[in-house]
């Protein structure tokens, strides 16, 4: 089967590229910058230029496809509007799908997106989810909550370093998952049929608040952290000051995302239905426990490393100024 990934340089499109090489799919990569995507070619995945801002790239790249796996979404450094890339790009993505008869498109959204669809980046999901189901292409619609990897610019990097980590008054939690048990899930979702035309939630097995994420993370690395708190009113207010200025309708987005969380209910669902369609035990994949306790003692074991260096340095200077 030959995979066309979209969003591949992102957190969860390189993984679902990394799995899927290892499983012996030809991969091609849809992407915008080749020198950033260079080392997916180091993989083994075939590079295809194409930007979703651009039309006209979006057809050819599907030449040979058997399966679309769509994990693109747009960056919040980009400075257009959102719409170009996570609802524009996309109908014309799936347009051109329906000419070159993939076989299925895997789409990711976001988990109760139909609760939140006043949000614009939530709204765009329901209508792109809308859209692929109309289409009349076999499709699989994962929902997902939140990813591990973000926790760690989140919470791990800010208490390893002393800085401040700034959470919302109104906590609510999330079922975080590592992206590399949903990229496992995805790939093995390719071969099964039984996955076909359906939406499916894709979380990990427990939700986390930030306080619990906060605990963690300082009892691992040992040290305090620093935690402000922002009144999701403040967050609102800002929402409405950047919505007046369209530069900054990026920003209103996601900071209209970041209130949607903070005021939702927990982001969890079961997920029995999934692993036993996939045939995978639940029990495999990576827990946040276990990922923290290796992402700090590799940290760890590193600031060992520099302080050891550093101090036999100076020892040596010590040492030599002696002489
Ligand atoms: N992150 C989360 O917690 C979360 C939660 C729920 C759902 N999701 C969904 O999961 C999927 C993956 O999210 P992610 O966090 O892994 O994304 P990400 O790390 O932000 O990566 C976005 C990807 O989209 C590509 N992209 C952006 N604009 C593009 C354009 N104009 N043309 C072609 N490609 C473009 C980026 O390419 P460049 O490298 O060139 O910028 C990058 O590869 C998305 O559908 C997202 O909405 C994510």
């Amino acid at each position: 089967m030959s995979l066309l990934v979209l969003g591949a340089t992102g957190t969860l499109g390189r993984q679902i590229v990394r799995r899927a090489l290892d499983e012996g799919f030809q991969v091609k990569c849809f992407v915008r910058n080749f020198r950033k995507a260079a080392f997916l070619k180091e993989w083994g995945a075939e590079l295809v230029y194409g930007d979703l801002k651009l039309p006209e790239t979006i057809p050819p790249t599907l030449l040979g496809i058997t399966a679309i796996v769509d994990a693109s979404t747009a960056r919040t450094s980009d400075l257009y509007n959102a719409a170009k890339i996570d609802l524009y790009g996309k109908y014309i993505l799936i347009e051109a799908a329906k000419k070159a008869y993939i076989k299925r498109y895997i789409f990711f959204s976001i988990l109760n997106a139909h609760k939140y669809s006043e949000i614009p980046l939530i709204q765009m999901k329901v209508i792109i989810e809308d859209y692929l189901i109309k289409s009349g292409l076999d499709y699989t619609i994962f929902n997902l909550a939140g990813f591990f990897q973000g926790l760690i610019t989140q919470y791990a990097l800010p208490i390893l370093d002393n800085q401040t980590v700034w959470i919302t008054d109104d906590i609510k939690s999330m079922a975080y998952m590592d992206t590399q048990d949903i990229a496992k899930l995805t790939v093995r979702s390719l071969s099964s049929t039984k996955t076909k035309n359906k939406i499916l939630p894709m979380v990990g097995y427990k939700s986390w608040s930030s306080i619990e994420i906060i605990e963690l993370c300082e009892k691992l690395s040992g040290q305090r952290s620093k935690i402000s708190r922002i009144p999701v009113f403040i967050l609102h207010l800002l929402r409405r000051l950047t919505y007046l200025f369209q530069w900054s309708w990026n920003i209103s987005d996601r900071l209209a995302f970041t209130v949607v969380l903070t005021n939702s209910d927990s982001l969890n669902t079961c997920m029995s239905e999934v692993y036993s369609l996939l045939q995978i035990n639940q029990k495999e994949n990576e827990r946040l426990e276990d990922y923290f306790k290796e992402y700090f003692s590799k940290v760890m074991k590193k600031l060992k490393e520099i302080n050891y260096k550093s101090t036999n340095q100076s020892s040596r200077k010590i040492n030599n100024s002696n002489f």
